[in-house]
């Protein structure tokens, strides 16, 4: 018989890319960053769109799931690449990042970040960007820790899907 495991033991925790059979963990990640973000959830519609567009014959995103050692989804990252004209390089834009609150403070984000850096230096990116919400200081202190900026003199746009519609006529 194996030593029992001590309960204090720290958990440990691995990163690797989400796979098809991952959908409904990584779902529950999505939605729970949805409620901390004051969103609303995915819809059926969303939910089914989000699982094509990570898992399908054609993804449009890449997921990352943090786990621990018995195989919880503890976090997840949705990344993609956009591209830099002056640079002439493309970078790695974080789309979500979400650390479940019973894995906080473990490092686990620090592991996340790590990997997508490695992804970075790997695709030859020559930067990683990403928004975060004004009031949401404890993800720009993390942030900064890395040594990431917040760059003050870019404002971000958007055209919902009305303006869309209406622009495309
Ligand atoms: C922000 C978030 C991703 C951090 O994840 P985490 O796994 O808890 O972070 P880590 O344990 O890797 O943190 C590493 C260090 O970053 C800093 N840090 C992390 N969270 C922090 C917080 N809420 N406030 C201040 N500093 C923080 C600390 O220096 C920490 O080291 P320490 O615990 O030894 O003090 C996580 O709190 C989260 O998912 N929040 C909700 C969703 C969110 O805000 N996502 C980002 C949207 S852009």
């Amino acid at each position: 018989m194996g030593r029992p495991q001590l309960s204090r033991k720290p958990a440990t925790y691995r990163v690797r890319d989400a796979r098809a059979k991952d959908a409904a963990a990584f779902l529950g990640l999505v939605e729970a960053l949805a409620d901390f973000e004051k969103l609303d959830p995915p819809d059926a519609a969303a939910r089914r769109r989000l699982r094509r567009d990570a898992f399908g014959v054609r993804p449009r995103i890449h997921v990352l799931l943090a786990e621990t050692s018995r195989g919880e989804a503890a976090a997840y990252a949705i990344y993609f690449f956009t591209y830099s004209s002056f640079l002439a390089k493309p970078t790695l834009y974080l789309e979500d990042l979400f650390v479940h609150p019973d894995h906080r403070r473990r490092r686990v984000a620090d592991l996340v970040m790590r990997r997508l850096a490695a992804i970075a230096k790997r695709e030859g990116c020559g930067r990683m960007e990403w928004v975060v919400l004004d009031w949401n200081k404890g993800a720009q202190a993390f942030y900064e820790r890395l040594g990431a900026r917040h760059l003050h003199d870019w404002f971000t746009y958007r055209l919902d899907h009305r303006g869309i519609a209406r622009l495309s006529k």
